[in-house]
């Protein structure tokens, strides 16, 4: 077994995946279909399910940061910024940026098909990225 630095920068960029992406699944699987359930926005289930989802916010932008760090370190070490698989991820990850902007400054948060899209979004950046 020979790990270095690289290994460890690599397993923060994916702790931060795991968290950015398990949380959007989990609050999707979970948390909204329990809201939903409570009666919703109509039901006394604002009173939890507001602090979480802003809770659920800051920890994505961290998780985030964490992955635009991390990441353009290895695209640099490794050279891959003229990857196919690097551009197309780029793309992804602008798409899920311009998303996540218009979800929280513009939807606030309310629409739902946005969340879903954000999270296949997501799901696909995995993908791509497995093609680095
Ligand atoms: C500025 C943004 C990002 C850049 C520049 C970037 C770049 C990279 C690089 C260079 C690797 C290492 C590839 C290798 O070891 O061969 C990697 C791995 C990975 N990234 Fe990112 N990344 C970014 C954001 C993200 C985001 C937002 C996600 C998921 C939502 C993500 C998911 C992954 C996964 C799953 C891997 C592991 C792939 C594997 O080892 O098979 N990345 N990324």
């Amino acid at each position: 077994m020979d790990l270095n630095g690289w290994d460890f920068v690599l397993w923060i960029h994916l702790l931060a995946m795991a968290v950015f992406v398990g949380g959007q699944l989990f609050l999707g699987l979970a948390v909204v279909p329990t809201f939903i359930a409570q009666g919703g926005s109509d039901g006394g289930a604002s009173t939890w399910m507001k602090p979480i989802a802003r809770r659920f916010g800051w920890v994505s932008l961290g998780a985030l940061l964490v992955l635009f760090i991390t990441g353009p370190m290895m695209a640099s070490h490794l050279d891959l910024w003229s990857e196919t698989a690097m551009n197309v991820k780029m793309a992804l990850v602008a798409v899920a940026v311009v998303l996540t902007a218009i979800h929280v400054f513009i939807a606030k948060g309310a629409n739902h098909m946005l969340q879903g899209l954000i999270l296949l979004d997501s799901l696909a950046i995995v993908l791509v990225a497995t093609a680095l």
